[in-house]
């Protein structure tokens, strides 16, 4: 029987660095929802699909093949035959995945790729919906988060790695709305499952979470 392990949570919480973490520990698939959710956004994008035409998003969605592959142990998100995973991160796309995500066909189809995964495979698989709608009965459950202030810094610390100029209360910004949004939508809103564990990440090192995270699966 494959072993699942759900983490939901807001952006920036560390949701894919612990899920990485914790999958190489155990041996498992690290399935990472919101490349899936980026590249429909991203195919939205490029057929120009107006992002605030719930139906026309839903029509369109049929027309977009999304699969996942690990090629040397890394997620590939291919659409349409071909691998975005470099395409999927720039600010446009977060943007336009906040907005078709909560679209109700999108999620469904996204939604069975994922089951249909975990079910075949043990996986650590990070989003906002997993241990609500996509894996309920996963053997672990956690709900990781951080407070604003403290994912703003992390995102503006990465950036400014890359050497990137931006600026924090804009970036603080933008998380306060991508939260408002993915918490209120009316499809799978995120929030804390049942069951679930929630663990706060905000003066917590990322070995320490994935520790927590290793020893609830003891548990
Ligand atoms: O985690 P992320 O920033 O890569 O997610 C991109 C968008 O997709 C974000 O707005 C939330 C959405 N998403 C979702 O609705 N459900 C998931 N399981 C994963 C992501």
């Amino acid at each position: 029987m494959p072993y699942n392990i759900g983490i939901d949570g807001p952006a920036g919480a560390g949701k894919s660095t612990i899920a990485k973490k914790v999958a190489a520990k155990k041996g498992y698939i690290y399935v990472d929802t919101g490349a899936m959710y980026r590249a429909m956004a991203l195919f939205m994008l490029e057929k120009k699909v107006n992002l605030s035409d719930t139906e026309a998003i839903g029509k369109n969605c049929e027309n977009a093949d999304i699969s996942i592959k690990y090629e040397n142990g890394v997620q590939c998100v291919y659409l349409n035959g071909e691998n975005v995973n470099d395409r999927i991160r720039t600010p446009e796309v977060s943007a336009a995945a906040s907005k078709t995500s909560v679209v109700k066909k999108v999620r469904e189809k996204l939604v069975s790729l994922q089951q249909a995964l975990a079910a075949k495979t043990s996986v650590v698989m990070d989003g906002r919906d997993i241990c609500t709608k996509v894996l309920p009965d996963a053997d672990v459950k956690v709900y990781l988060t951080a407070s604003v202030e403290v994912r703003a810094k992390r995102r503006y610390d990465e950036l400014v790695g890359k050497g990137e100029s931006c600026d924090l209360t804009e970036i603080e910004k933008d998380i306060a709305e991508r939260d408002r949004r993915d918490m209120t939508r009316e499809e799978s809103p995120l929030v804390k499952a049942d069951g679930a564990v929630e663990i706060d990440s905000s003066d917590m090192t990322i070995d320490e979470v994935a520790d927590k995270i290793l020893s609830l699966c003891r548990e």
